[in-house]
């Protein structure tokens, strides 16, 4: 038997395999990025350049030039180069521009903010650094008065705003916590995203009784955390014209599996190759291909979508009714 089919497609990129590097400090150096490229990544996301990240440049170079015309000897010497430290946004473009020479795979450049403002020029430099689709993070924490729909709006405003700037693929990085996902997602791929990616960890922050203080807490997930995105995956998949990447909880070949089944067409993944280096790609490759051999499947694209709520015809599989039947299940397991 010929070895299965492993290639899918991602915003309109050929991926070798549905495994794609999800944005981490992997990239942040390139011997790293390319170490797992080498050991065959279907795609690498790169970290993102932040919204206060051009806030910071935009103040220090504030700084620099009112500091100038307070000494002004000094002030024409500091207009050439600005007295700015290289704006990090520029080590990014170049950053990435190397990453993209040295490997073979498709390389999504990143940016994650929440306001409609000068920093969307990010976008372009992605684009023009040489990047092959654009991952939009949206990261808001609407903790204030504001209600859904005003930030909903403000999202596909977002969403608008980067797609004008750039004519590359463009997914969208969500969180979890939408009142009416499918409605809302219908939305984002008018506004113009090609893809979603679903679903954003959010940081959550713990407390520490004895201190009695905030304890800024990242921790990595594990493959229970795939539930979430795995359901709204299922649901999603068939309802809007977008590619779906699944990202937070992925951790082995079963969970991929997984995602695939519901209909996403890769799977981003970051905490598992922290934990165990570039060389995981190869055994979870490893033991996708055997997998996929021993059900007999011939292709991913063959085994995509078959467990998404539409292919299964009954949606509830997802939905109110088996909660029910979730609940119902501890009746006889009290002690
Ligand atoms: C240390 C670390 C850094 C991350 N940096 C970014 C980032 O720059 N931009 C972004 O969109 N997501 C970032 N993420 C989120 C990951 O891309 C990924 O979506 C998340 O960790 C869930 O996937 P996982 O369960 O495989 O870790 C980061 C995650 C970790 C753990």
């Amino acid at each position: 038997m010929t070895a299965p089919d492993l290639s899918t497609s991602y915003l309109g990129l050929r991926l070798a395999n549905p495994l794609v590097l999800a944005a981490s400090p992997y990239t942040r150096r390139a011997d790293t990025a390319i170490a797992i490229a080498d050991a065959g990544i279907g795609a690498i996301v790169m970290h993102s350049l932040f919204e206060e990240e051009y806030t910071h440049a935009e103040e220090e170079l504030e700084k620099t030039l009112s500091r100038g015309t307070d000494s002004f000897a000094e002030a024409t010497s500091y207009l050439p180069d600005t007295g700015v430290e290289a704006p990090s946004p520029k080590k990014y473009g170049e950053l990435l521009t190397s990453i993209k020479r040295k490997v073979k795979v498709p390389v999504i450049g990143s940016i994650n903010g929440s306001s409609d403002g000068g920093w969307l020029e990010y976008a372009s430099l992605i684009q023009d650094a040489g990047a092959d689709a654009l991952e939009l993070n949206v990261y808001y924490l609407a903790a204030g008065a504001t209600s859904a729909s005003v930030v909903e709006d403000s999202y596909l405003r977002l969403v608008e705003a980067v797609r004008k700037r750039i004519k590359i693929p463009l997914a969208v990085k969500i969180g979890p916590f939408f009142t009416a996902l499918p409605a809302f997602a219908k939305r984002l791929t008018e506004s113009g995203a090609n893809g979603l990616v679903l679903f954003n960890r959010f940081y959550q922050p713990d407390i520490d009784t004895e201190t009695l203080s905030v304890v800024p807490q990242l921790s990595l997930s594990t493959s229970d955390d795939l539930r979430l995105p795995l359901r709204w995956t299922a649901i999603l998949s068939s309802r809007i014209k977008a590619d779906i990447a699944i990202t937070t909880g992925v951790h082995s070949h079963i969970d991929v599996l997984k995602s695939l089944l519901v209909g996403a067409r890769c799977t981003q993944i970051a905490a598992e190759f922290m934990h165990m280096g570039p060389s995981r790609v190869q055994l979870l490759l490893k033991d996708l291909e055997a997998w996929l051999v021993e059900h007999e499947y011939e292709s991913v694209t063959q085994l995509r979508g078959s467990m998404s709520a539409a292919a299964l015809g009954d949606p509830t599989e997802f939905e109110r009714a088996n909660y029910i039947k979730a609940l119902r299940s501890y009746d006889d397991r009290l002690r």
